[in-house]
């Protein structure tokens, strides 16, 4: 993805912009039983093969979680974190937080100089970036707790991948040139042959990797208390990083409650803290309620304004008052509070764009925190991955994943053959200073031990009449939430079929950088009747990966829409 930005200043924009239209499909991918979208092909047929075979819903993305980790390097991963939602057939709902975790040895000022400033990338590339890897710990409790199959055969797929290899698509031969990767020789040699770059159609084998799922799937919890915990905690701290045997044998998936809430008659249920994205999306969905969005149109200036001006106060709060809830005290129920989200919508001024700085929050019950913020220049990383599932019986899964930047750390743990994340970089390396994100964040994400960094990852998993609607998630740091919202919205509010809404162009605002960011096909004159209200733009090529599910009401068929912006695809049957 980082590659193929900076491909756009070697090719002309209208001919990479082609190839990316020409991959988008216009209709949603109809499957009368089962069906499972993500990022690539190859992962979605495995999660669909284990359907095929007598497993359910969460077989299958846990098959396809591993799957990625082969096919998907850049995001698909053992070696990071992430949180599964699951929605059963019966209408129970479990929330899996296996985000990574800050090691024993983390310190608020470990990425500061002797200056107090922040030192370039320390949070972002090496060994020092690195969190505790969640993982496996969690694709492994799922298939334990709620899965019907063997974790043998679900992870025999991906183990097949890593040892025969698989064909590599045109933009995964270009994101495996990242310069950062041949920084690390394991990943240099592994992913870039040692400068001899990988072709589009070559095939990528990865026989330690394969080795290391085998160990997994032989025995999963080596990886925290045996063998594989001695050699990766080994292989981190030769190279520098915080990471010990003791840090892996004390990581702990953690089951939570869904943030919980409504829309104009939908339920939504979603990611809680640590991730900022339930809140944040069922906080923007109750100021938006009181607005009739469909009467201004679809991607009109007057409702993407209004949108924004929503988008805005949620991250305004995000900022100051989310972080790990095992650490810090979040006021949840104000955040998502009608009462609350309608006081917000007093404030919007459907003419003129709001100034970020000069937000007033309207009376808050809990502690206020007052944040001291200014933004510095952003480096724009990118990559995570979202996959949904739904299976025969209606169970329903949404997964986001996240090594956190493209190949996360870029540190190929040494003889394991896979990437480490860098998740530590999703704490406030110094409160008030941008992250890699642009995002601003408060004392309730400062580093700390044993703590787990704010995510902005939505799964999300939206019901109609009580029933499974729509299975929503995508990559893309803090724009994930937008983009949810955005999909969510495309087909509550403006009666768009699935794919349209995943197709239609994105817009996002963060509260800081004090902007509307698009995507350059919104129309040039509604970006001026934007510009005419006040807003900064941002304009961008694209951004985001909505990989997701919808129900039709009528017949039950699964209707998969992947986004065209990347390479995936909805399989189903
Ligand atoms: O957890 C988070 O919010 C980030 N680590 C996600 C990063 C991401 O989505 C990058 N993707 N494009």
């Amino acid at each position: 993805m980082r590659i193929q930005l900076k491909l756009l200043f070697l090719c002309s924009l209208a001919a990479v912009f082609a190839t990316t239209l020409a991959a988008a499909p216009l209709r949603p991918t109809h499957a009368p039983h089962a069906i499972v979208a993500s990022v690539h092909e190859l992962s979605s047929r495995v999660g669909v093969e284990m359907m095929q075979s007598g497993g359910n819903a969460v077989d299958a993305a846990v098959a396809t979680g591993f799957a990625l980790a082969v096919v998907h390097p850049q995001a698909g991963n053992i070696g990071g974190g992430g949180f599964l939602l699951l929605r059963t057939a019966t209408g129970e709902t479990h929330f899996i937080d296996f985000r990574e975790k800050a090691p024993a040895a983390a310190t608020e000022n470990m990425y500061l100089d002797a200056q107090g400033n922040v030192i370039p990338d320390l949070s972002v590339i090496g060994y020092k970036s690195i969190g505790v890897p969640g993982s496996v710990a969690g694709l492994v409790y799922a298939e334990r707790k709620y899965g019907k199959l063997s974790l043998e055969k679900v992870i025999a797929p991906a183990i097949k991948l890593a040892r025969e290899g698989f064909s590599l698509a045109y933009e995964d031969a270009e994101d495996l040139k990242d310069e950062d990767l041949s920084k690390f020789a394991g990943s240099r040699r592994i992913f870039q042959r040692d400068g001899h770059f990988y072709q589009t159609g070559e095939i990528l084998k990865q026989p330690e990797l394969a080795r290391t799922l085998e160990r997994i799937g032989k025995n999963p919890d080596d990886l925290y208390h045996g063998a594989l915990a001695r050699e990766l905690a080994a292989a981190i701290q030769k190279g520098g990083g915080l990471v010990t045997i003791e840090d892996l044998a004390h990581y702990e998936v953690k089951e939570r409650e869904p943030i919980r809430g409504s829309y104009r008659g939908y339920d939504i249920i979603s990611a809680p803290p640590p991730s900022s994205g339930g809140i944040a999306l069922v906080e923007i969905l109750n100021i938006l309620e009181g607005f009739d969005l469909a009467k201004l149109g679809n991607r009109s200036a007057a409702a993407i304004h209004l949108v924004s001006e929503a988008f805005r106060r949620a991250f305004y709060d995000r900022a100051d008052f989310l972080g790990d809830p095992d650490f810090a005290r979040i006021p949840v129920p104000q955040l998502i509070d009608k009462k609350y989200a309608a006081a917000w919508r007093d404030s919007i001024d459907p003419s003129h764009a709001s100034v970020s700085k000069d937000l007033k929050r309207p009376p808050f019950n809990e502690l206020e925190r007052v944040a001291q913020l200014s933004p510095r220049t952003l480096h724009e990383p990118e990559n995570t991955t979202h996959y949904s599932v739904v299976d025969p019986e209606g169970n329903a899964v949404a997964v986001t994943t996240t090594l956190n930047d493209s190949f996360g750390s870029r540190v190929t743990a040494d003889g394991l053959g896979f990437l480490l994340n860098d998740e530590m970089d999703d704490f406030a390396s110094k409160q008030g200073v941008p992250n890699a994100y642009g995002l601003i964040q408060g004392p309730a994400n400062a580093i700390g031990p044993g703590k787990r960094p704010l995510s902005a990852m939505t799964p999300t998993i939206v019901l109609k009449d009580g029933k499974l609607f729509l299975v929503l998630g995508s990559p893309g740091g803090p724009t994930i939430i937008t983009t949810v919202a955005n999909v969510l919205m495309g087909v509550v509010d403006f009666g768009l079929d699935l794919q349209e809404a995943v197709n239609a162009p994105r817009f996002h605002h963060q509260w800081l950088p004090d902007q509307i960011r698009v995507e350059e096909r919104l129309s040039p004159d509604t970006m001026n009747l934007l510009r005419s209200k006040g807003h900064k733009l941002d304009v961008r090529h694209y951004w985001g990966d909505g990989e997701c599910i919808m129900i039709d009401p009528k017949t039950g068929d699964r209707l998969g829409a992947s986004d065209g912006r990347n390479n995936g695809k909805a399989v189903g049957y």
